[in-house]
């Protein structure tokens, strides 16, 4: 009885731990070469990820890594994992990069490695049309709302402390932006390309944007943890070769309207 079990145990074990070698999602070839990539992202960042009615990511950042993968020939796919637990997923390499409009800085260069950047962005200021405040100095004194732990939360922490009881932190940037609909907050500070696109789609939310120079120039990269050369190659391999063949900035202009000349 006991030996004929584990005639049954031990092939299905083997064959387990072979599967399991192999990455549970399939994420490497025979021969140990990746083939296939998960990006975690956030999903409410039009016009660099949103979802479609049918409730599928598209946008700025699924179309580069859709054409990535052409270049390069690995499958990426995308998931709305949500804007912290991207960061944690990419750390305990649960997810293979970060695809969300994520702003190549210090602090996080600390724990991951970003591709070369793919667009250039700053932080703008909306607030109610009417509004007395024309500037980032007038916001002193006054209640913002941003998206948590993004570089416009660090923007509005440098400005007004980093322990600033005036600062309400968000799970993403249309709820900051509700805020300033609703009267809550005086002004929400965001990425300028998103505001834009918000206010687009939003022709009647009675938002206007302030542009101050105060806020410095942002890069957006795609992230790895850091170390991951291997899934760095590939991605800054198929970012060389798109932004080479021009498919960068076709996608950049498709979305904004913008050609982006980035340096
Ligand atoms: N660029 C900003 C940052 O890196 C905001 C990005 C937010 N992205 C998103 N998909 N919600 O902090």
């Amino acid at each position: 009885m006991k030996k004929s079990l584990l005639k049954v145990i031990a092939p299905l074990a083997a064959a387990s731990m072979l599967l399991a070698a192999c990455g549970s999602d399939n994420s490497t070839g025979s021969d140990g070469e990746i083939t296939k990539l998960v990006a975690g992202t956030e999903a409410t960042f039009a016009p660099f990820e949103y979802m479609d009615k049918s409730g599928k990511i598209i946008g700025i950042d699924s179309e580069i890594l859709d054409a990535i993968a052409e270049e390069t020939g690995v499958d990426i796919e995308m998931k709305n994992v949500g804007w912290d637990p991207l960061f944690s997923q990419v750390q305990n390499n649960e997810i293979q990069l970060g695809a969300s409009g994520i702003t190549i800085n210090d602090k996080r260069k600390e724990t991951y490695d970003f591709t070369e950047p793919y667009y250039e962005a700053t932080q703008v200021i909306v607030v109610k049309e009417g509004s007395d405040v024309k500037s980032l100095a007038d916001l002193e004194g006054k209640k913002v709302s941003v998206q948590i732990n993004t570089t416009g939360h660090e923007a509005a922490k440098k400005a007004f402390g980093e322990t600033s009881t005036n600062i309400s932190a968000f799970e993403n940037l249309p709820v900051a932006l509700l805020e300033v609909i609703n009267n809550s907050t005086a002004a929400a500070i965001g990425d300028n390309a998103v505001v834009y696109e918000y206010l687009k789609n939003n022709p009647d939310s009675g938002l206007t944007v302030i542009e101050d120079d105060a806020f410095d120039k942002e890069y957006y990269g795609l992230m790895v943890k850091k170390g991951n050369k291997e899934v760095l190659d590939i991605l800054n391999e198929g970012l060389d070769a798109i932004k080479e063949n021009g498919k960068l900035n076709e996608i950049v202009e498709k979305y904004t309207g913008v050609t982006q000349e980035l340096e």
